[in-house]
């Protein structure tokens, strides 16, 4: 072959293995609504900056035929690229190639990029739609899979490393994206599930549609292993690429800093008058978080899981800040185990990651009962706990409202090193609400009351005696819990102070092979 043909021939085999598996599966492709890998890749990063890996990768089975039937690059396009000028690593499944099942070579080139990104600190975005373990590899595959589960094992916490679910994943092939920080899933065309349907009906009998099983509202919302859901592909790389841009490349890095015009000492009076008179009245904390951010911009993440707690990042003159904050607008903001979970993995990732976090403290308690203890809210609730207190990111802490029990150790106070405690004067920090402690207080003489107008005239003076004391920020300021009492309005310049003094922290934890925190 002369040298021009060479060239040629190389372009012809650039041509045929962006084809992936030919002109008719990725129709099928588009007729799914789906994009396809190559697409995918090309909306995710920065225009023109995709450099492909491992192309004229094929599979080396010689199972059923397998050897008469190669595509060039076999089921998944790797390779690295730009989001805002910064490297990142990707992969994502072809659908077209075999479903986009994985064999051993797929396994190898995946394992390469993150390999790659681990060297260069990188993140690692992986784009999954798959029909799980190529079937004709048999154990190879399961190997090649237990290989990439491995590195998504030795890069967590290293780089930030990402999973957006486009199309089916199922079968252990959950496991890597389970394995990365951040999972995300498209309304439709997307499930995830240990095992599908037909496996569910044999098995137990239980007849449910693959939708109900795995689809994205019942991740997002049920059973939280989905951190976000998106209306469609283009929806969810965008929100990839805004993701990427709290973070940094690394847990050696700080996130990027961004020039914001929004004032640092912006006063917002409406903050003054938020909390309702009635302390059983419910407020939005979302407008609370909206206004004290940069812009008012606020990347929620687990938007439908647990809507107890919020959690998300935002910007405080323009540093990356994750938030975690009760909801009082959705079961009174109580503490159970779903909200414990969501919280504790929230700020152990804020933390790996040098993220500063703010805490928004208005929470009733946990939530009692024989469905929360059965379910292990005491476990559960220790890993929030733990969470907080393992943290060596600066930690700024207001509390809005009430701060009781357990639930006030938990939510980061003081003595979890909690750097900067402030509290709203409409505080409540307290043991318990006032009307529970009366009536563990006073039981014994309410109960020996038979006039029902002088039972309600007792309780009413005792109750307005414990507030007297508890239902404010002051009982815990003159023990120096609360550093300090601060006016609603002023709380962006306050946090923005408070963070801005705690840019040289040091803290180092002893030294151990690894926490066991109550998993
Ligand atoms: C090999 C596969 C495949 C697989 C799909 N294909 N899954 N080839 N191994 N696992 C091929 C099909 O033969 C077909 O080839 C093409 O991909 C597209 O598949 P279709 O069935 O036509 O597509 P669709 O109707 O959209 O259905 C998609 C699907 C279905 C729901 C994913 O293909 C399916 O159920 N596949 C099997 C899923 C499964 O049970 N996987 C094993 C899970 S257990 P042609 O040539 O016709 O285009 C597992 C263990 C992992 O993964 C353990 C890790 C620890």
């Amino acid at each position: 072959m002369e040298n021009k043909e060479k060239v040629k021939n190389l372009i012809d085999l650039r041509l045929q293995a962006k084809l992936g598996g030919g002109e008719k599966r990725i129709a099928s492709q588009h007729a799914k609504g789906k994009l396809t890998a190559r697409e995918r890749i090309d909306m995710l990063l920065d225009e023109g900056s995709f450099e492909e890996l491992d192309m004229f990768v094929t599979h080396r089975c010689y199972n059923f035929g397998l050897e008469k039937e190669k595509y060039l690059g076999d089921g998944v396009v790797t390779g690295h690229g730009t989001i805002d000028g910064r490297t990142v690593y990707v992969f994502a499944q072809d659908f077209t190639v075999f479903g986009g099942s994985l064999s051993e070579t797929m396994a190898l080139k995946i394992c390469k990029v993150m390999d790659m990104a681990m060297k260069m600190g990188c993140p690692v975005i992986g784009i999954n739609d798959s029909g799980g373990a190529r079937i004709q590899e048999g154990v190879t595959s399961l190997a090649g899979y237990a290989e990439i589960f491995e590195r998504n094992i030795l890069a967590s916490g290293v780089v930030p490393q990402i999973s957006a679910i486009f199309g089916p994943c199922a079968g252990g092939a959950v496991y890597s994206p389970a394995l990365t920080d951040f999972v995300m899933m498209t309304e439709e065309n997307s499930y995830m599930f240990v095992t599908g349907p037909k496996v569910v009906k044999s098995v137990t009998g239980e007849d449910i549609s693959t939708e109900d099983l795995g689809g994205a509202d019942v991740h997002a919302g049920k059973s939280g292993v989905s951190h976000f859901k998106v209306e469609n592909e283009e929806e969810g790389l965008m929100l990839i690429r805004k993701l990427l841009s709290y973070l940094p490349q690394n847990n050696l890095e700080e996130a990027p800093i961004f020039d914001t015009s929004d004032p640092i000492d912006r006063l917002e009076d409406s903050l003054n008058e938020i909390i309702p008179d009635n302390p059983n009245t419910p407020y939005d904390m979302k407008t609370v978080i909206h206004t004290i951010v940069d812009e008012g911009e606020f990347l929620e993440v687990h938007r439908n899981y647990a809507r107890n707690i919020i959690v998300g990042f935002a910007r405080f003159n323009g540093v990356s800040t994750g938030i975690v904050a009760n909801q009082p607008n959705f079961l009174a903001g109580v503490l159970d185990c779903d909200a414990s979970r969501k919280a504790a993995r929230f700020v152990r990732f804020c933390d790996a990651f040098n993220i500063p976090i703010l805490t928004l403290v208005d929470v009733p308690g946990f939530l009692p009962g024989s469905g929360q203890e059965y379910a292990g809210i005491i476990t559960h609730g220790a890993k929030l706990m733990f969470a907080y207190g393992e943290a060596t990111v600066p930690k700024v802490t207001i509390t809005l409202r009430k701060s009781y029990g357990g639930a006030h150790d938990v939510m980061s106070c003081k003595q979890l090193r909690g750097d900067f405690n402030y509290a709203w004067p409409t505080a409540e920090i307290a043991v318990m609400g006032a009307s529970g402690a009366i009536e563990v207080l006073e039981g014994r003489t309410i109960s020996s009351m038979n006039d029902p107008e002088e039972k309600a005239k007792f309780i009413a003076e005792k109750v307005a005696d414990y507030n007297e004391k508890f239902a404010n920020p002051y009982m815990a300021a003159s023990y120096g819990y609360i550093d300090d009492v601060i006016e609603p309005r002023n709380t962006r310049f306050r946090v923005i102070r408070a963070f801005q003094a705690l840019q040289t922290k040091k803290v180092v934890n002893p030294l151990k092979k690894h926490c066991n925190i109550p998993l």
